[in-house]
């Protein structure tokens, strides 16, 4: 990693501990993942080998740098859906100092929508950080858009277990799917798409 992201990382991490602490206006909160669940999905990413990510709550960016780093040396792209103007707008920001552009695609707008419009089969990893209520709304799109074999990794699996439990149930009702529960940070949530006849 070059010292100009990793610098926006630390500086990232360290904003978005000192602005969640003294901001009330949920909306202007971060709300950033943990570094150890930026360096698992980067971890994760590159294992599988992602190209096509789609991210759905972008926030200022701090996840979709860790995802984007870890397509560039594939030449992947990082698609990130955000409805928030304000943190779309500190995210490009943030994309445009450290150069992450090139991979990075943007979309300011809400989610449900954007879900509706993907192709089958888009994307082979998919972060879900975002309301936690429109989850199980989502995952019928969801299964469509993931590939064969992809991943969906969720966070707040921990944090907010009982936010996520119907969604958490619905998804291990589905047949089709593996999933696990991992510990870091405050809980991913991974749901691997089977490939046919697993
Ligand atoms: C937990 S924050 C994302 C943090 C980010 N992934 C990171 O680690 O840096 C959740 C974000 O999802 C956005 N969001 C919530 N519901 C949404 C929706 N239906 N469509 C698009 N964005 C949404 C919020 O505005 C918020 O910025």
């Amino acid at each position: 990693m070059n010292q100009k992201l990793a610098t926006l990382l630390k500086e990232l991490e360290e904003f978005g501990k000192t602005n969640d602490a003294t901001v009330t206006d949920r909306t202007r909160k971060m709300l950033n993942i943990t570094r150890d669940t930026g360096e698992f999905l980067l971890l994760i990413a590159r294992a599988i080998e992602a190209r096509r990510i789609l991210e759905i709550g972008t926030s200022n960016g701090y996840s979709t740098l860790w995802l984007a780093y870890a397509v560039q040396q594939l030449s992947g792209t990082v698609t990130t859906v955000e409805r928030s103007q304000f943190k779309a707008d500190m995210a490009r920001a943030n994309f445009e100092r450290v150069s992450m552009t090139p991979w990075i695609q943007q979309h300011l707008g809400d989610a449900t929508d954007f879900l509706k419009q993907q192709a089958d089969n888009s994307f082979g990893l998919i972060f879900l950080d975002s309301d936690r209520q429109e989850y199980t709304g989502w995952w019928s799109d969801l299964q469509r858009i993931l590939t064969l074999g992809g991943l969906m990794i969720v966070d707040n699996a921990v944090s907010h277990e009982s936010e996520m439990k119907r969604f958490v149930d619905i998804v291990q009702l589905t047949p089709g799917y593996l999933t696990s529960l991992v510990p870091v940070g405050n809980g991913e949530f991974l749901v691997l798409k089977q490939p046919v006849g697993r």
